[in-house]
């Protein structure tokens, strides 16, 4: 089972949204996927249970993740897990236990600067963990600008990490899916945000392979 953790703990920027997004993407796959998500806040635990189809398991873990994740490992092929902003200790475990670690970022200078912590806490996890692999995602940008573009070489420059490829806008089929608990992919399929998660799943999928 591979283990994927979005982690920032800077509020705001997506990690809910994108991790329920790439859920049910690769559970509409025929992927076996469990969502953990370990925020007590609940958004992705809450925004899923309005399916009435159980497409994939979707659990509520804000201790031990260690040991859940031993429990679902025989039966999964992709654990995802949504972390929450401030609580360090369940992020650093969920980000030790994992073979990816996606660090969503906004387009903005402030957001940035914000990322320090939490790329600091997974340096130190890289220690427990030095397999462990990790990216930025530019999440929630104004798509069309050169704001992104520069902001992507600012990033990767200032922490000397990885960078996806794609990028995710700021679009409102991200919000409107939602309402449903559906995947973008699902109910505007032919919406560049469904290109968006499409091209995401591939890239993660690659670096998993
Ligand atoms: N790509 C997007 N396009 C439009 N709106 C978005 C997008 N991503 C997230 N949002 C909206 O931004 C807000 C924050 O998103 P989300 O809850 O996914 O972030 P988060 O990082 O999980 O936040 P938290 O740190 O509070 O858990 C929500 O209102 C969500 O609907
Ligand atoms: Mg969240």
């Amino acid at each position: 089972m591979k283990v994927i953790s979005l982690a920032n703990q800077k509020g705001g920027c997506g990690k809910s949204t994108i991790v329920i997004n790439l859920a049910l993407n690769f559970a509409l796959q025929k992927k076996r996927v469990v969502l953990f998500d370990t925020d007590p806040q609940k958004s992705s635990y809450e925004t899923l249970q309005v399916r009435e189809d159980k497409l994939f398991k979707v659990v509520g873990v804000y201790s031990d993740i260690y040991q859940n994740l031993e429990k679902y490992e025989p039966d999964y092929d992709y654990a995802l897990i949504d972390t929450p902003p401030h609580d360090t200790e369940i992020v650093t475990v969920s980000v030790v236990c994992s073979d990816l670690v996606i660090i969503p970022v906004q387009d903005s200078p402030l957001d940035i600067r914000s990322t320090k912590v939490t790329v600091d806490l997974i340096r130190k996890a890289t220690l427990l963990n030095p397999d462990l692999k990790c990216y930025f995602l530019l999440s929630r940008i104004q798509p069309n600008t050169v704001l992104a573009k520069e902001l992507a070489e600012i990033l990767t420059n200032r922490y000397e990490t990885a960078i996806l490829k794609t990028q995710i806008s700021n679009r409102v089929a991200y919000k409107y899916s939602l309402i449903y608990g559906k995947a973008v992919t699902e109910m505007f399929s032919n919406d560049a945000a469904a290109t968006e998660i499409n091209d995401l799943s591939k890239e993660i999928l690659t670096i998993l392979s």
